[in-house]
């Protein structure tokens, strides 16, 4: 997605050789023309299924995943990584690593918001190793929706999580492919728009 790729060129900021920070759009400052762009690109990629829900984990998963939600008319429904006092039992639950924090999260979803009937997309901002789609996979698989495949914003290539979820056979999506952030510079897979 050209748009996107050239504000990752003009304003992001190569922290290491492994994390890329966007602060100005996507994780902290967010722009809505962007991100309502994005919704429309995923939706032109999955205009082949039907959705009838879409699940991302919060926090920077829920606006890319809004204007998608708003542009097919679906609904939205982000996991939570903390429990509520108001969600409590009646819940879907996985575990995720990251390794980046080094950490083990629990994350959660209401049974009333995914179903057995419904076809869900997953979307995400970041796929790096892919432990946090792997936990709304797990999630998804519990409620016995039918998991149509993944969208992400900007997936790091050089990680692994992009390629075991294609190896699984679930189609992924991503707006932009990081081949190598090596140098202090962002190099994407693809010169033409990907
Ligand atoms: P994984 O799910 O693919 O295995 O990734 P990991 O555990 O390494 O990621 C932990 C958090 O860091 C996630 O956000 C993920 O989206 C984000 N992340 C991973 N790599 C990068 C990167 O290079 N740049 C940026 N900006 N983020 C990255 P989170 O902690 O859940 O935060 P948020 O959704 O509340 O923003
Ligand atoms: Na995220
Ligand atoms: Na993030």
């Amino acid at each position: 997605m050209k748009i996107l790729k050239e504000q990752i060129m003009n304003e992001g900021k190569v922290l290491s050789d492994t994390v890329l920070k966007v602060d100005s759009f996507l994780n902290h400052q967010i722009d809505p023309q962007l991100m309502k762009e994005i919704g429309e690109e995923f939706a032109n990629r999955f205009s082949n299924e039907v959705i009838t829900k879409i699940l991302t984990i919060e926090s920077s998963g829920i606006a890319p995943a809004t204007m998608l939600g708003l542009t097919i008319g679906a609904p939205v429904v982000f996991a939570r990584k903390r429990k509520s006092l108001t969600l409590s039992g009646n819940l879907y639950s996985s575990k995720v690593h990251s390794f980046t924090k080094n950490e083990t999260n629990e994350i959660s979803v209401s049974k009333d918001f995914l179903t057995p009937d419904d076809n869900v997309l997953i979307v995400d901002d970041f796929l790096a190793n892919g432990e946090a789609v792997k936990g709304l996979l797990d999630i998804a698989e519990q409620s016995g929706a039918m998991v149509v495949g993944v969208g992400i914003v900007i997936e790091k290539g050089f990680q692994t999580g992009g390629q075991i979820l294609r190896e699984q056979g679930i189609r992924v999506e991503s707006l932009a492919r990081i081949k190598s952030l090596a140098n202090r510079q962002v190099e994407f897979y693809d010169t033409e728009d990907a």
